[in-house]
């Protein structure tokens, strides 16, 4: 197909994500075996405004898919939330000959992007997050490898809490979703899990859990709870009084978001730069890739950002059940 565009930039943006490497080098590569010249842009949209733009070729990008974080850095930047700033960064992109953008981050950066579209510069947007919240896809570049390490550092703590005889509350990141808390709940075969979504603050059904588990055998008792519930130390506290059961807080913070990433982030990433790349090269603009019921697609940045994603409850009920 024939290009409408001869160069495109490229940024990471919001939180870093295992797999956002996969996909900047699937991007570029796929840019330029298609003719299209790419730019890289360093640190978001801050990096944009600070003009920090650099020439990128096939050897730019080798020997990164397998690293964690992003090659290009990444930023939160308010100053691209205002209207002046957004014509800026226009202004910029065409004194560098960016016809085209692709912004790999959440739905924040999609913003941004439709704000650059909307002043004539093409965008794509990519689901770079590890907090698996986009609404218009079933898959986030990230959310596969923070749910491993997650897991993996929850087998750990299972152990000592265990041996022990402890109750652990473990808290995981997610920001207001309660994916990560709900995968690592299951997986890790948690006694309870607290999502954003679905707890209602009723901790004495908690406690009775605890107790009641006690009885029937159990040493150990797993509370995965969602950073958008959060207040895991003092929860740990109030448990402890309530059920005489020494009980500890871990929150696992920034390693979630840290790590090589796992074959399912490289692999998806992979292909969805590719797609974005190829969309973007032909001329389309304001779209967002997703990948949905097992195929590749792409969404208008409007439509993406309207759509709503709620907790599957069958999986919620499932997740409740397990842990009997
Ligand atoms: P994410 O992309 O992971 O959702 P943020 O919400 O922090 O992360 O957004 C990342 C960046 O996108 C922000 O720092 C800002 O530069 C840009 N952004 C967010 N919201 C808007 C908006 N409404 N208009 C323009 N740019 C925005
Ligand atoms: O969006 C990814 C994420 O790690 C969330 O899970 C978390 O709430 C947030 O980013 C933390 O952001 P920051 O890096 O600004 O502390």
């Amino acid at each position: 197909m024939a290009n409408k565009i001869n160069t495109i930039g490229i940024l990471t943006s919001g939180g870093d994500a295992p797999g956002m490497n996969a996909a900047i080098r699937a991007v570029v590569r796929k840019a330029i075996s298609n003719g299209v010249k790419v730019k890289g842009i360093k640190k978001g949209y801050q990096g944009l405004l600070n003009e920090e733009i650099v020439d990128m070729d096939a050897r730019s990008v080798s020997d990164t898919i397998q690293r964690g974080g992003t090659i290009l850095g990444t930023a939160r930047c308010m100053e691209f939330k205002t209207e002046a700033g957004q014509q800026k960064g226009a202004d910029i992109c065409h004194k560098h000959g960016i016809e085209g953008l692709v912004v790999i981050g959440g739905d924040g950066s999609y913003r941004g992007a439709q704000a650059l579209s909307r002043h004539g510069i093409n965008t794509i947007g990519i689901p770079g997050t590890i907090d698996l919240d986009i609404a218009c896809t079933d898959y986030t570049i990230g959310f596969d490898t923070a749910v491993n390490t997650a897991m993996q550092a929850i087998d750990k703590v299972r152990d000592t809490s265990s041996s022990h005889e402890r109750c652990s509350i473990i808290e995981v990141m997610g920001r207001n979703a309660g994916y990560i808390a709900l995968w690592c709940g299951v997986a890790n075969g948690a006694e309870d899990i607290l999502l954003p979504e679905k707890y209602d603050y009723n901790e004495q059904e908690i406690i009775n859990n605890i107790i009641r588990n006690r009885k029937k055998g159990k040493t150990h008792h797993l509370i995965i709870n969602a950073e958008g519930i959060g207040h895991s130390t003092s929860m740990a506290r109030r448990i402890e009084a309530a059920t005489g059961i020494e009980t500890r807080a871990t929150i696992l913070g920034y390693m979630q978001r840290g790590g090589s990433p796992t074959c399912k982030d490289r692999y998806y990433a992979s292909i969805m730069g590719a797609y974005a790349a190829d969309i973007l090269c032909a001329g389309s603009t304001n779209r967002v890739v997703g990948y949905r019921h097992g195929e590749f697609v792409d969404f208008d940045i409007e439509d993406a950002l309207a759509m709503q994603k709620e907790i599957p409850e069958y999986e919620f009920q499932i997740s409740k059940l397990l842990s009997l």
